[in-house]
């Protein structure tokens, strides 16, 4: 798979570095070609010249070197690869990265970059533990970068922990996904979501209601994806007993009509998804006070609920340009799935079997993803792999229509 493809090495300041020789021979031998770039720190580990010579090309250092510069610019260099892996990349380089910083010729390369990038980090389990790492990381992975590493062990420095650069084969298979899956770990900054989840409550008087069991879960951990990966992400839920979860933008509703009021409100947005559990019907005339028990057991006359899901996909000037709905059968599932996904005028649907009751407020899921004409049984998994999942195709989706544009 990596026969004819071009990778772009950065070598960054670690001990590691001296494994970054092996990994220019494996990707080698593997068919790819390697052009390396060496921070001024990397070629303090190891040299410009053992790096050349197992590339068999020129290792680059200097962004102001006009002899280099004149034969090969730093723009051309992000350009002629199919991908650049950053091996190993060190905290500050991580720093320079998510900050956008641009002062020498590695991270110059970086910022201009139009390729997928692999980072492999290697340093002291400290620095890979400090707040400032954490939060960098966490802002490259929202920005499409991805992770190989570290893993546990001992360490150079002598202190044990996570921090080792990664092998050189788990690199290797690494950049092998990267390749295969280029739009995998795209970005979703700039793009607007909304989620919808948990059940919704239907009084019947000031003290009931009509409910269901819907933990919110499943949404509440598409909305944290969606949140990871960039999106601006605005979570509308029910009356739930799971907290939802913090620093996501979230509206507290009770009833159906006012789900529906908040989803309008939160328009437009670029991507939805409707994982509430809505009640069909709510309570034709609620009782403004606590109905008695004297006399006979009251009968209580249901009306059908707005479908938001429907209502919204089907707004000619306000529709999502991606719109998800969920699914929960109990037999015939892809059928009903596919049902729904036409009557609702969604683009893709979640369906999942809820025979038995263990998926509301359980912590996995089985699902098939209807997506257009196609159909996908995943395997099952916990709420937060399905969410992540899920966002990864949103991501990819999205990758695919700006490549198309
Ligand atoms: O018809 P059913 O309730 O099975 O449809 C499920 C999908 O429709 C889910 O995505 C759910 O959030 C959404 N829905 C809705 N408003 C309703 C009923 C369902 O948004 N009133």
């Amino acid at each position: 798979m990596l026969e004819g493809k071009r990778i772009l090495l950065i070598i960054a300041g670690g001990i590691a570095a001296y494994k970054s020789l092996d990994l220019i021979r494996r990707f080698r031998e593997r068919g790819a070609s390697v052009r390396a770039i060496l921070t001024k720190a990397g070629a303090e580990f190891v040299t410009p010249l053992a790096v050349a010579a197992l590339a068999s090309e020129k290792a680059y250092t200097e962004l102001f070197s006009l002899l280099d510069e004149s034969a090969m610019g730093h723009i051309r260099l992000s350009r002629e690869c199919d991908a650049i892996v950053v091996a190993p990349a060190t905290a500050d380089l991580l720093a320079k990265m998510a900050a956008g910083l641009a002062d020498d010729l590695a991270s110059t390369v970086l910022l201009a970059a139009n390729k997928p990038i692999l980072v492999a980090p290697g340093m002291n389990v400290e620095m890979w533990n400090n707040a400032a790492t954490r939060r960098n990381v966490e802002r490259l992975a929202a920005d499409g970068v991805r992770f190989i590493g570290p893993a546990a062990g001992d360490l150079a420095c002598g202190e044990v922990g996570i921090g080792r650069m990664a092998e050189v084969a788990a690199i290797i298979d690494a950049a092998q996904t990267l390749l295969a899956t280029p739009t995998a770990g795209a970005s979703l900054k700039g793009r607007t979501a909304l989620v919808t989840a948990g059940p919704t409550r239907e009084p019947i008087d000031p003290v009931r209601y009509v409910s269901n069991y819907s933990s919110g879960k499943q949404g509440f951990a598409i909305a944290v994806a969606l949140a990871a990966r960039g999106a601006e992400t605005t979570l509308i839920v029910g009356p739930t007993d799971v907290a939802p979860p913090a620093g996501i933008r979230r509206v507290e509703v009770e009833t159906a009509a006012d789900m529906l009021a908040a989803c309008q409100a939160a328009l437009p947005v670029d991507i939805a998804v409707f994982s509430a559990a809505v009640a069909d019907w709510r309570v034709a005339r609620r009782n403004e006070l606590k109905l008695k028990k004297d006399g006979d057991a009251p009968t209580l006359a249901l009306i059908e609920n707005p479908d938001i899901l429907a209502t919204i996909a089907k707004h000619p000037q306000t529709r999502p340009t991606l719109v998800v709905g969920f699914a929960a059968e109990t037999g015939h599932v892809v059928a009903r799935a596919r049902d729904k996904l036409t009557r609702k005028g969604c683009d893709w649907i979640v369906a999942n079997d809820v025979t038995g009751g263990a998926v509301f407020g359980g912590d996995r899921n089985r699902v098939h993803l209807l997506a257009g004409e196609t159909t996908e049984a995943w395997p099952e998994l916990s709420k937060d792999e399905v969410a992540a999942r899920l966002v990864e195709r949103i991501a990819s989706h999205f990758a695919g229509r700006l490549a198309a544009e």
